[in-house]
């Protein structure tokens, strides 16, 4: 049976992550896809529905996005939100007008037509609007259904064909019945079965992994990270020992992770694990750097060679695997009036595949990050592992402001430690979004017993948020934060000094460098 899918067309809107969301939410499997999408790799069986995304341009705007008028002609239900409703409106031969009065917010949105879209929805109920323009005529043979105060036409459908326009934004918690208004096109119009869940992608994923790889041998860069923890399970389900998985320890990680990720993977799931202990080639590396953009671009370039190196005594690999994940290929390719600029060079492992001529493997390159939780909860991992705060590519590089030594590493590994077994113990581990500590390079005064000390002073850093991309420092009682300062300054030596960051992104980063 072909899997059904719906298909997102992009036109920038913010909330495009969460249309894909909530289409899932529904048990439906859908893709974000550009807007100059080939009508030809449209596949009519898989496809169940399109919906046409919001957007910040304006449909007459010259460069403005659009898309080809046959989409309107396949026979395949179609929903414009938004900017996608204007589009629809104009290719079809019906008028857009720039409104004076720009509608931002909640609005009441009054349906006047209750079949189909706006079934079970009462007459009256708050809608989130954020538009300029708007419809002023529609095209032929479509029917207004909905309005608001400042638009008229809110909402309209050509039932016949199943073309559908909203002016608010169903996605968005705001709108009171969206859900029910997706639930309603989706489920009704489009038809779709809503058979999607982890346990069927894990079967799909297994069975796509075997084919793709054939009998060939795949390498996978494991870190210990939710990610690449995962998609490794679950390629090693698919194909074993053809797998082998590399972890690098590269000197900059938490303490024990080399133990934890061989206990985990190597002991307990048996998986062909290969530990590298490169820790002096990086810290080589990395001598006297101070400049974290360097120390980033060193720690990738390095870790392509160790990887490589590893590679080459395994022979004969022919796929490289990768956890990436929905919102990273989302943002690489964004099309209209996406975040472009880049803050930070993350390190990834991008060059790879190019350098050592690999095909890619990609099992969750279409799962957002709480999915890839439940499919690692599907595969029975352990939530030690399913339950870990993020951690970056370049580790306590960017956590070690100036000079990185050994010396330093292990400083910032026990206080890493004591603050985040001391937030597990207090039960607050699960509620932070990330926790870590951050070594300053500076030294404070401090008195120890009669002596007078002089030694390092850290940071500690606790934030809550939904996907990093904007964050608030966590509100730690007072006692925790109390207790999370005594341990580190009694237990960890070469401290005398603890101070807790309160900065939100924006305007400060999650790291520090
Ligand atoms: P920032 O500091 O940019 O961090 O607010 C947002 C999230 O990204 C992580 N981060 C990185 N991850 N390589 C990574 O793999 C990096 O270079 C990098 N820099 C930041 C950070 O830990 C946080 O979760």
């Amino acid at each position: 049976m072909a899997r059904e899918k719906i298909l997102i067309i992009d036109f920038g809107s913010q909330y495009n992550q969460l249309i894909a969301r909530s289409v899932r939410e529904l048990n439906v499997f859908c893709e974000i896809v550009p807007p100059d999408i080939s009508i030809r790799s449209i596949d009519r069986l898989e496809t169940r529905g399109i919906i046409l995304s919001g957007g910040p341009a304006s449909v007459y705007q010259k460069g403005a996005p659009s898309c080809n008028p046959a989409l309107f002609s396949l026979g395949i239900p179609i929903l414009g939100i938004c900017y996608g409703m204007q589009l629809m409106a104009k290719t079809l031969g019906g008028q857009v007008e720039h409104s004076p009065s720009r509608e931002y917010g909640r609005a009441i949105l009054t349906v006047t037509n209750h079949r189909l879209l706006f079934k079970d929805i009462p007459k009256n109920s708050t809608s989130w609007m954020s538009h300029g323009d708007k419809v002023k005529r529609m095209p032929k043979n479509f029917a207004r259904i909905g309005m608001s105060r400042n638009t008229s036409i809110a909402a309209f459908a050509n039932f016949d064909k199943r073309l559908y326009g909203v002016q608010f934004h169903p996605e968005v918690a705001h709108t009171e019945y969206g859900k029910q208004v997706l639930k309603n096109f989706i489920k009704d119009i489009c038809g779709a079965r809503a058979d999607w869940s982890m346990k069927s992608f894990v079967k799909e994923t297994i069975a796509q992994i075997r084919k793709t790889s054939g009998r060939e041998k795949v390498i996978l860069g494991l870190s210990g990270g939710v990610d690449s923890s995962v998609a490794a399970v679950l390629i090693n389900r698919a194909i074993g020992h053809r797998l082998a998985c590399v972890f690098v320890d590269n000197g900059l990680l938490r303490k024990d992770e080399a133990k934890l990720v061989r206990e985990v993977f190597q002991k307990h799931l048996k998986m062909n694990l290969r530990v590298v202990d490169a820790s002096n080639e990086f810290l080589g590396a990395l001598k006297g750097v101070v400049d974290p953009e360097k120390k980033r671009k060193i720690i990738g370039k390095t870790f392509i060679r160790v990887f490589d190196r590893e590679a080459k005594r395994i022979g004969g690999v022919k796929f490289l695997a990768q956890g990436t994940l929905y919102p990273d290929l989302i943002e690489s390719r964004s099309t209209f009036g996406g975040p472009s600029a880049t803050i930070k060079t993350h390190h990834n492992v991008g060059g790879l595949p190019k350098k050592m001529n690999l095909k890619l493997i990609e099992p969750l390159k279409y799962l957002f990050k709480d999915e890839v939780r439940k499919v690692g909860k599907e595969l029975r991992m352990p939530q030690e592992i399913l339950g870990r705060h993020p951690f970056p590519g370049p580790g306590l590089a960017v956590r070690i402001l100036g000079d990185v030594t050994k010396q330093r590493c292990d400083i910032l590994r026990e206080v890493d430690d004591r603050f985040i077994s001391t937030l597990k113990k207090e039960g607050l581990y699960d509620k932070i979004w990330q926790a870590f500590a951050v070594l300053l390079p500076i030294k404070s005064v401090g008195v120890m017993g009669d002596e007078r000390t002089y030694e390092s002073v850290v940071a500690i850093r606790a934030v809550t948020s939904v996907d990093g991309m904007t964050a608030d420092w966590a509100k730690i009682p007072y006692d925790v934060l109390g207790k999370i300062s005594n341990r580190i300054i009694n237990e960890v030596k070469g401290v005398n000094r603890v101070a807790y960051d309160i900065s939100s992104k924006p305007p400060s980063t999650i790291e520090w460098e």
